[in-house]
């Protein structure tokens, strides 16, 4: 047996482990809308997790800054259409409902169009929905991590006959306790009354 047939094997072992690495380091997994889908209807899945983002004002933020709190997760992008503006709407509705109460919760928008909604853009647009309605942009690898640990559906699509690309995006809203951990979720277009329904139990003496 020759050297160079001994090494093979080995060689050839290290090639699929080069490719196996390559490829998650360069495509990484884009799951489909129907699998993220089913690991939140059917709770398969942990949802949520630590995320470092940067705000309307610039500031970066963490998940930690709002320990103590409910946080009321969407993700959407300025542009959108209908879908977004719809949600975000419900959901200050929902908080102008809870009255005082209330402010135990912050509502975060998560933007997945991170190349123009920078915290210039989100500066102008949060606030049309509430006042403490918190925008959050990052890097791009930033807002895949978070939408990952979410199980966010979401994928850029070119708009022919419209400037600016759309992202297509699935839009469940997430409700998250005092530690940060997933309570669960809340279908779009989920009505302001249902979602005060659900979360006022949760802001009795913590
Ligand atoms: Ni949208």
């Amino acid at each position: 047996m020759s050297v160079a047939a001994a090494a093979r094997p080995g060689l050839l072992a290290l090639a699929l482990a080069l490719a196996a690495s390559s490829t998650l380091a360069h495509a990484p997994a884009r799951r489909s809308a129907a699998e993220l889908m089913d690991a939140i209807m059917w709770n398969r899945e942990t949802i949520g997790g630590p995320f470092a983002l940067t705000d309307q004002q610039g500031r970066r933020r963490t998940d930690a800054d709002f320990r103590g709190r409910l946080m009321l997760v969407y993700f959407g992008f300025t542009a959108c259409a209908d879908v977004c503006p719809g949600d975000l709407q419900q959901i200050a509705a929902a908080l102008q409902q809870l009255g005082p109460a209330g402010e135990a919760v912050q509502p975060i928008f998560i933007t997945l169009d991170p190349v123009h909604d920078t915290p210039a853009r989100l500066a102008q647009y949060v606030p049309h929905f509430h006042p403490r309605l918190l925008g959050l942009t990052g890097t791009a690898r930033e807002i895949d991590q978070v939408a990952s640990a979410y199980r966010v559906y979401y994928r850029t699509v070119a708009r022919p006959r419209r400037a600016g690309d759309a992202v297509d995006h699935s839009a469940f809203i997430y409700l998250m306790d005092r530690e940060g951990k997933y309570l669960g979720f809340f279908p779009p277009g989920t009505p302001a009354a249902r979602l005060r329904q659900v979360i006022q139990p949760y802001l009795g003496t913590p």
